[in-house]
């Protein structure tokens, strides 16, 4: 009867609409918010929100399995920050549990009003996918994350790196192009021991003229 509930429950949750990112990567990312939010205390984090349909995808699994965590979603374009508020209004004027919803307007790094002390259940990086900006986002959430916790990454096949693939100019609108090095800052982060690689699902290869690969996500659990 339970596994009964638990098929239909995961029917449910794998065909909710959402954002960017392929359906056997929701699938994947969506098995990794019931099982932690179900046992690990703290935030949920995701960084990069664009138009904020992975935000209401999480907050649909969230609502489906009756946890309310805490959520913050980062971003540094307005544009994300008015899609979020859209997406979220419904959400955030529900009261029976009452959300806590966040959104920090700013680098996915730096949110500067995070309490230093709290914990971290699950974090989705999927801002800017250049090797530094990863290496600081590992390095500000990795640490932060609770024994059974989750840190997911968008974007973060090798492949990627090895096609050549660029960073959108207007994440740092500077004139300067940047390579993707999400896969070499995850393979290279001291942050990230004590963490196993849980789930990986590869990129998918695309035709002309979009680049040559999108996605693959790599989900790491934290164990020790
Ligand atoms: C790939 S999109 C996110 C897609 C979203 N996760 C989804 O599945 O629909 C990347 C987003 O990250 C934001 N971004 C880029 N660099 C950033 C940074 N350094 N800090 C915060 N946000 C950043 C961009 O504004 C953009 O909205
Ligand atoms: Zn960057």
């Amino acid at each position: 009867m339970d596994e009964d509930r638990e098929g239909l429950l995961m029917e449910s949750i794998t065909s909710i609409e959402h954002g960017a990112i392929t359906d056997a990567e929701w699938r994947a990312l969506a098995i990794s918010i019931t099982t932690t939010a179900r046992a690990v205390p703290g935030w949920f984090v995701e960084l990069g929100v664009l138009k904020a349909r992975t935000t209401a995808a999480i907050l649909e699994v969230l609502s489906l399995i009756n946890c309310r965590p805490s959520v913050l979603s980062v971003d540094n374009d307005s544009r994300a920050r008015k899609a979020w508020e859209i997406k979220t209004e419904h959400r955030r004027a529900s009261i029976a549990p009452p959300w806590s919803l966040f959104f920090s307007l700013g680098f996915s790094y730096d949110p500067p009003f995070f309490p230093n002390n709290d914990k971290v259940a699950w974090v989705f990086a999927d801002a800017c996918h250049c090797e530094e900006c990863v290496q600081k986002d590992i390095a500000q959430w990795a640490p932060r994350i609770s024994l059974g916790g989750v840190f997911a990454f968008h974007d973060a096949s090798w492949e990627q790196i090895n096609a050549g693939q660029k960073v959108h100019e207007r994440y740092h609108n500077d004139g300067k192009v940047r390579p993707y090095g999400v896969a070499k800052a995850i393979d290279e982060a001291p942050e990230l021991e004590g963490f196993r690689l849980e789930a990986e699902i590869p990129a998918t290869k695309r035709t002309p003229p979009n680049p040559p690969f999108f996605g693959g996500l790599k989900i790491f659990r934290r164990h020790e």
